[in-house]
């Protein structure tokens, strides 16, 4: 499967000469551009920006860009409101807004001048949305030899002033390998289901960690999933003719022992038709993304391997495709997981569970610092939080607020939600099973799927009585998928939560 397109090409400068298309973000109420800058274009483009500037036309508010073409140069105004409101928020959307206007006519050398009242954060949030967004998915599009359009990177030299140098194009850097593994997510999210099923992702992800001297990668396929008597996944996936397989990326693997690494388990369901109990036909194509926690993980292993992580860390990717076919799995099975315990399933459809199961068990095998899953896992999700927010639930009140502050810094939020008892009685309440995989009503439907996974969860010792490893889980079935507010995003999957728990491993 192809990757994604060649990314921009970067370099931090001081300011220096103008290269292509002079980009000057301004705050409100600027009234000129440095003498520097204003000395450098052309006369005729130097008394257009004057003449707009004080004119009504472009005051530096926010979501404001206007183009200057005078004689010889171009010029990009771009307004960001108020100096003293600026957030990276702010930054980064208007860097993303700007660079979804870039056309022919701007050409691909790009010069970015930040006047000395810019905070190197603020620098940066700008140039990652540019970056963010300088993606397409477009490699099932035959080309056709009269079109015209340029597919080179971009070239784009940031200016800014001495000092700041050196730290910016170190952030900037960084901030692009954090992009690479974003737009791996997206390519992942946003792959047909006829080429991406299980065992293509384990077989993309075996080709990444080849010749990666620090990364390991173990594939538990169809003949291990049976010995090893994982039934969440045997089950889901045994209707396909595609079948099921866990995928364990582990970074930096220490030597002797176990270490004690962070673990980030993914849904990775590479189409949900719901199986036996068939979803209606409208919108169905969009489950291809109902493994978008399996391309987060894998997205995440890549911005932390490409930008030199040095501690340990651990993915696992539950893949499956789940179909109706003779030998699917049916309403009223009973079923044994990896831990051991019983799954009364009542519907088919609710299948990312089962196959979490397995995952989060298996983490326990590793000491983990902590575990989070992600999971496109709830149509109830949607419900509750539309696009704007993941649904955020943990057994862990330090660990909820460390990914809740996280993903409100990058602008990724994730919304906490109540792990409530009575939504776990009703998850243990089967007459015949351990655990029922559907609720007893439809109310509350993603408080009952987390209060499921959290049968799952390993503990601390053998102890009856040990308390569990901290967890959290995500639903990102709302934010995953093309959000019409997400500046950085145009449209499909959205690589979300990439950004965060790159960050927050980060910061550990
Ligand atoms: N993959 C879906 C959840 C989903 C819905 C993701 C919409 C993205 C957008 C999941 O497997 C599912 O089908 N969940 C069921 C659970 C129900 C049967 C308890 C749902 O939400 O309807
Ligand atoms: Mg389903
Ligand atoms: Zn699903």
């Amino acid at each position: 499967m192809a990757m994604s397109s060649d990314t921009m090409k970067i370099q931090v400068e001081d300011i220096s000469s103008i290269n292509g298309t002079l980009i000057l973000p301004c705050f409100e109420g600027c009234e000129k551009p440095p003498s520097k800058t204003m000395n450098e274009v052309d006369r005729v483009t130097r008394s257009l920006i004057k003449k707009i500037l004080a004119s009504d036309d472009f005051s530096g508010k926010s979501e404001e860009n206007m183009s200057v073409f005078g004689g010889g140069n171009k010029v990009i105004l771009v307004g960001l409101g108020k100096k003293e409101n600026i957030t990276t928020k702010i930054a980064r959307d208007t860097g993303a807004k700007l660079f979804a206007k870039l056309n022919k006519k701007h050409g691909k050398t790009l010069t970015l001048r930040f006047s000395s009242d810019w905070k190197l954060d603020s620098m940066n949030a700008f140039v990652e949305g540019m970056i963010l967004r300088d993606y397409k998915y477009d490699k099932y599009l035959s080309k056709n030899d009269e079109d015209d359009t340029d597919d080179s990177p971009y070239n784009l030299h940031i200016q800014c002033t001495p000092k700041n140098v050196k730290s910016l194009s170190d952030l900037c850097k960084e901030s692009q390998n954090i992009a690479s593994g974003v737009h791996l997510a997206r390519d992942l999210g946003n792959a047909p289901p006829n080429d991406l099923y299980p065992m293509a992702y384990a077989n993309m992800a075996k080709d990444w960690a080849n010749g990666k001297k620090n990364v390991s990668l173990t594939v538990i396929d169809w003949e291990g999933i049976l010995e090893n008597k994982m039934g969440g996944l045997e089950n889901v996936g045994k209707g396909s003719s595609r079948k099921p397989c866990m995928v364990i990326f582990e970074i930096n693997k220490p030597a002797k022992g176990k270490g004690n690494p962070p673990i980030i388990v993914g849904k990775g369901i590479t189409f949900d038709t719901g199986g036996i109990s068939l979803k209606p036909g409208a919108s169905m194509d969009e489950m291809k993304y109902d493994m978008h926690g399996s391309a987060t993980v894998f997205g995440l292993m890549q911005a932390l391997h490409a930008n030199g992580h040095s501690e340990h860390i651990i993915g696992i990717s539950c893949m499956a495709e789940n179909m109706p076919s003779a030998n699917a799995y049916r309403p009223g099975d009973v079923i044994t997981t990896y831990s051991g315990k019983t799954i009364e399933v009542l519907n088919t459809d609710a299948e990312g569970r089962n196959v979490l199961a397995d995952g989060l068990w298996k983490s326990g095998e590793f000491n983990p610092k902590f575990i989070i899953d992600l999971a496109t896992l709830t149509g109830a999700c949607v419900v509750a939080l539309g696009h704007e927010a993941s649904g955020l639930w943990s057994n862990n009140d330090e660990l909820l607020e460390k990914i809740r502050a996280m993903g409100a810094e990058v602008d990724e939020l994730a919304w906490p939600m109540p792990l409530l008892p009575a939504f776990e009685k009703e998850m243990t309440g089967s007459k015949i099973a351990d655990v029922r995989n559907l609720g007893t009503s439809r109310w509350g439907g993603s408080n009952t799927a987390a209060a499921f996974l959290k049968q799952f969860v390993p503990k601390m010792s053998d102890d009856k009585d040990a308390e569990q490893y901290p967890w959290a889980h995500l639903d990102i079935a709302g934010t995953a998928w093309g959000a019409s507010t997400n500046a950085t995003v145009a449209h499909g999957a959205t690589g979300v939560h990439v950004r965060t728990l790159y960050h927050l491993i980060k910061n550990e």
